[in-house]
């Protein structure tokens, strides 16, 4: 029996040193250490043999069984091992060899670019970006930027509107809001509501937004003061398209909220901004202007990228790109007008604590002028000859 268990263990043993993967490995495990293998037999049948015989059988069987088991582990460490070094040296990636592209690949477009500029800018600054929807409610397009119903700057930005039954729930405000807002003529006066409660959109409240100042209020619903954003964005006016304007472009607002801000930072702020977009040289000059939500208004100009500042061309002829005036208006802002903090009060707002300063700037316009586009309606062509040369 000695001899029996020795053979065996032998057999195994050179049964196991050869085997060639982990299939026929596992193979040999059952057949020599498995349920019906001859070693299970063997020791199984101790009690079996004649007392003298137990114990010398029975650690010898158990000595084969413990020295096969750490045979297979270590010839399956072994197989693993080298198929780890096979596929190391054969399936190698080099993954330092230039990629084939098929096409030449593509770059941002020109817009984008210039999107993504002025972020960076006023991200340098301290500001944060933020988006909005295009599809808004009057309430923040117009009534709550301090254009009640019926106010007639509303005419100068007229837009496109949507049937509000089309849309999903998210355009509803809340009641306070419209509670808030004077009743537009033709309207009934709304049904006082509990605090939280949303309205569905009367037929004339849903519009696509015609400027991104908008975002101005919903930025200060959604977080107290210190405020510093700036939100890029489409925007929508009822317009025909020639090489100065669009129904459809895009802007960035900027919001600058706290509590002892004044127009200072305002022209500090954005002269900063302007020289990092146009170059160290520029001067900036501010000029009255008119926004309802902005009191004063302003009208930032930058010195003529063009001719310096002169008016004039190097030849002696007027600069066309100034008109001769040696400035180029590049933005409107002004300090958010006290009624405009009304309508947020509640949000921590408070017009006697806080002021600030908001501004927006047409991304089509700046770019026309970094770049020296001639007319807009490029941007939308999609024309590679022009796309290519940014
Ligand atoms: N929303 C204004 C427009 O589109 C621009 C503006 C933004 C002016 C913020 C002042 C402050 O014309």
């Amino acid at each position: 029996m000695l001899d029996r268990i020795e053979n065996l263990r032998s057999e195994a043993e050179a049964a196991i040193a050869a085997a060639a993967g982990a299939g026929a490995l596992e193979d040999l495990r059952v057949q020599y250490l498995g349920r019906k293998s001859e070693l299970t037999a063997i020791l199984r049948g101790i009690g079996e043999l004649p007392a003298p015989e137990r114990g010398p059988v029975g650690s010898a069987a158990n000595a084969a069984r413990q020295s096969l088991e750490a045979a297979i582990a270590a010839r399956r460490e072994e197989l693993e091992a080298a198929e780890l070094e096979r596929s190391l040296l054969e399936d190698v990636i080099d993954v330092t060899l230039p990629g084939t592209s098929p096409v030449a690949p593509g770059h941002l477009h020109l817009l984008t670019r210039t999107r993504r500029e002025i972020e960076d800018v006023f991200v340098g600054l301290g500001y944060r970006v933020m988006e909005g929807p295009d599809v808004e409610h009057d309430y923040y397009n117009f009534t709550a930027l301090n254009h009640p119903p019926g106010h007639p700057a509303r005419m100068t930005q007229d837009s496109f509107y949507v049937d509000p039954g089309s849309l999903p729930e998210g355009i509803r405000v809340p009641a306070w809001a419209v509670a808030r807002a004077p009743a537009a003529p033709g309207r009934e006066a709304e049904e006082p509501a509990g605090p939280g409660a949303l309205l569905p959109p009367g037929p004339k409240d849903v519009l696509f937004r015609t400027h991104t100042s908008p975002m101005q209020i919903r930025a200060m619903e959604s977080q107290e003061p210190p405020i510093f954003i700036v939100v890029p964005g489409t925007a929508y006016r009822r317009d025909t398209i020639d090489a100065t304007h669009s129904p459809m472009f895009h802007q960035v607002e900027g919001l600058a909220v706290g509590e002892a801000i004044s127009l200072a930072d305002l022209a500090g702020t954005l002269q900063e901004a302007a020289r990092a977009l146009f170059g160290p040289d520029r001067e900036t000059r501010l000029k009255p202007d008119f926004f309802p939500f902005t009191e004063p208004s302003v009208q930032v100009d930058v010195s003529c990228m063009a001719c310096g500042g002169s008016g004039r061309l190097a030849g002696g002829g007027r600069d066309p790109l100034c008109k001769g005036t040696g400035w180029i208006e590049i933005l409107g802002a002004g300090m958010v007008d006290p009624n405009v903090f009304g309508f947020v009060e509640r949000f921590g707002y408070d017009p006697e604590r806080v002021q600030g300063f908001a501004f927006g700037m047409g991304i089509e316009r700046i770019a026309m002028l970094k770049h020296g586009v001639p007319d807009l309606r490029m941007y939308y062509e999609n024309d590679l000859r022009f796309l290519e040369q940014f």
